[in-house]
This record gives C-alpha cells, structure tokens and sequence, in this order.
C-alpha cells in the first residue's frame, strides 16, 4: 500500500481542496479517503470551471476515483445523502465511487440539537463534538447501524489491505484545531494531523509524502480573539475572500504563525510545503510574519519566501508558493 497524506498546518481553509485536487490529476490513485471531521469542514474546489464546496464527500469522485469516508470520521446521514444529489445532479457520478468505512460514527438529531446550543467554543455547529463524545463514550451510532447506508458500507481494513492500493487520505480541519495540538478548548473533536490518517488502520510504513497546507498569513473561525490590531487584516479578508465554506461566518484574520507553523510542519512530518494565497498578501503588499510576540516585517515576497525557505533547508522538503489564480 502506498499512501499520500493532506494535512492543514493551520486553522483549516488553507486550500487542501486544491491540493487533492491537483494530486489527483498528478498521480493515478486508486482511493481517495476522508481521515477526520464530519459536516464541520468545508472543502471548496474548482473542477472544469466549476465551484463545488463538499463537506463529507472525498474530492477523488471528480476523478473517477474510489471515495472513502474513513473511520476516524462522523458522518450525518441526511447531509451525506444531499451532498450525494447535489453531486449527481451537476453531472459528477459519485453514487458507485463513494463509501462508508462500516465503523465510522454518525451524528444524530441529538448531537445536532446539543452543538445548535454551543456558545463556548463558536462551533459549525454540525454535531460533531457531541458525536466523537458518544463514540468515545461507548454509545455512539456506527454507519453500519443506518439501514440507508447500507448500499454504501466497506469493511475499511478489507478494501484498504489488497495489492495495489495508492490512496490519497485528506484531512479535514487543521493543526490548530487538533483536539491535541491545537489552542485547546478552541479545537474541533478530532485528530487533524497525520497521525489522525494512520488512526484509520493505516501502517506508518505506507506513507510515502505528506503534504502541509498553509496559507501565507492565518485565518481562524470560532469564539477566540484572534484578529490582530492592523486595519489590513480586514483588508486580507476581503481579498482572501474568508468566509466560511460550512456557515459563511467571516474568518479573523492574523500575520503568518511562525511558531505554529514551525511545529505543525514537524509533527506532522512534512516532505511537500504548500504555501497557498500568495497573491493575496501581493494584492495589499503586506509581509509580516508574526514570531512569539514579535512581528516580523519582510517587506517583500522574496523576503518572506527566503525565510520560510531557509528554516525548512534542513529538512529536504520541496516547498511550492501558490496562489489562486497560479497553478502550483
Ligand atoms: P466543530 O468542529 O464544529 O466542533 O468546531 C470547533 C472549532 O473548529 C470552531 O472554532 C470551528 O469554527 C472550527 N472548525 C471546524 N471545522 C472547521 C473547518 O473546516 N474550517 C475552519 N474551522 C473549522
Ligand atoms: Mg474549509
């Protein structure tokens, strides 16, 4: 088994959707699979001019490719089926690709109704803490308990353990909202890192790259004071267009997280950097990089280029800086 590995370096939205995307046109794999979250993440991507924004469904139905909802996901029902429609009726067969590991959880009217109510955290409010609660719990729901699923169900260990299998596993979230990792409480209920792929039964010897997401500055969406003072951050956010894929909520925006950035890059043992949304930070011409409490201004996008570059040298990691309207 050969497997490849998304992983968001930050609070989510960094552009993975773009970078399974662009791997699925790259490499020929025969799975794609989903390793963490449920309907919380929001997954935006561009297919033959077209915008798409999933929430359950592995990008690799766009390919043609095998779509694996993994066991370390939450998955609700009813959503998971209109996502299904929705694909269908633009035209993306996804019916036959799409499956459900039999022991993946799912969230109930219940732990819907209990997430509506969160106002501690500024969760999607999708029911997934409630729903990793009860599975850890022992009193959860698994999809092979949902007579609706039954058409789309796979034992994960079976499919996953034959001869040939190349899979992409894309995470959902980030590494500032890993339930570990992340500035706890202000986290999701799940592991986003690449540790959260192999939590799916997936021998560490598989992994071949793993590909760390970032965006050139940061953006956050939950209760937390994250915004930072300068006036530009708004100006970020306009140009970044960053809302939310799941609740259209406006994201706070900050300087580039030296630090986290820096741990979310070892732990997750990063060998392919994606830099994405260059040209945002092109577009107000700002490039700062925040380290600690100090904020660094590079003053120009090779600066801030050289700096990350630099630090990773080491590392032997191929390192892209993308923007939306570049290819990486
Ligand atoms: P939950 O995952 O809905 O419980 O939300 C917990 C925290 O994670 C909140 O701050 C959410 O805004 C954030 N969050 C959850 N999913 C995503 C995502 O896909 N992108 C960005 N933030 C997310
Ligand atoms: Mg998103």
């Amino acid at each position: 088994m050969i497997v490849d590995i998304i992983v968001d370096l930050q609070y989510g939205d960094c552009g993975k959707g773009k970078i399974t995307h662009f791997l699925c046109k790259e490499h020929k794999y025969t799975h794609v699979v989903r390793y963490n979250g449920g309907c919380n993440a929001g997954h935006t991507i561009y297919h033959e001019g077209e915008k798409f924004v999933t929430h359950h469904i592995p990008a690799g139905v766009f390919f043609g490719v095998k779509s694996i909802i993994g066991p370390g996901c939450v998955v609700n029902t009813e959503k998971f089926m209109q996502e299904l429609e929705m694909l269908e009726s633009k035209g993306i067969s996804a019916r036959n690709l799409v499956k459900i590991a039999k022991n993946t959880h799912i969230i109930t009217r219940n732990h819907l109704n209990e997430d509506g109510l969160d106002t501690k955290i500024g969760t999607t409010k999708r029911g997934n803490g409630p729903a990793y609660r009860d599975k850890y719990d022992r009193n959860g729901v698994r999809a092979e308990d949902v007579p609706q699923l039954s058409e789309f169900l796979i034992d994960f260990y079976e499919e996953m353990h034959q001869e040939g299998v190349i899979a992409l596993f894309e995470g959902a979230q980030g590494f500032g909202l890993d339930v570990d990792w992340g500035d706890y409480p202000y986290v999701t209920s799940s592991h986003c890192t690449a540790a959260g792929a192999l939590l799916n039964g997936i021998p560490p010897q598989a992994v071949r790259n793993v590909w760390g997401v970032a965006k050139a500055y940061e953006t956050y969406v939950g209760t937390k004071n994250f915004q930072g003072e300068d006036p530009v951050f708004d100006e970020i956010c306009e140009v970044g267009q960053e809302y939310g894929a799941t609740t259209g909520r406006k994201r706070q925006v900050n300087w580039f997280d030296w630090n986290l950035f820096h741990k979310a890059f070892n732990i997750n043992g990063v060998t392919h950097l994606v830099i994405n949304k260059m040209d945002v930070l092109r577009e107000v011409d700002a490039w700062k990089v925040k380290k600690g409490d100090e904020i660094y201004d590079l003053g120009a996008e090779n600066m801030f280029k050289h700096f990350i570059g630099d630090s990773l040298s080491q590392t032997g990691a191929t390192i892209y800086f993308s923007g939306d309207k570049a290819r990486i």
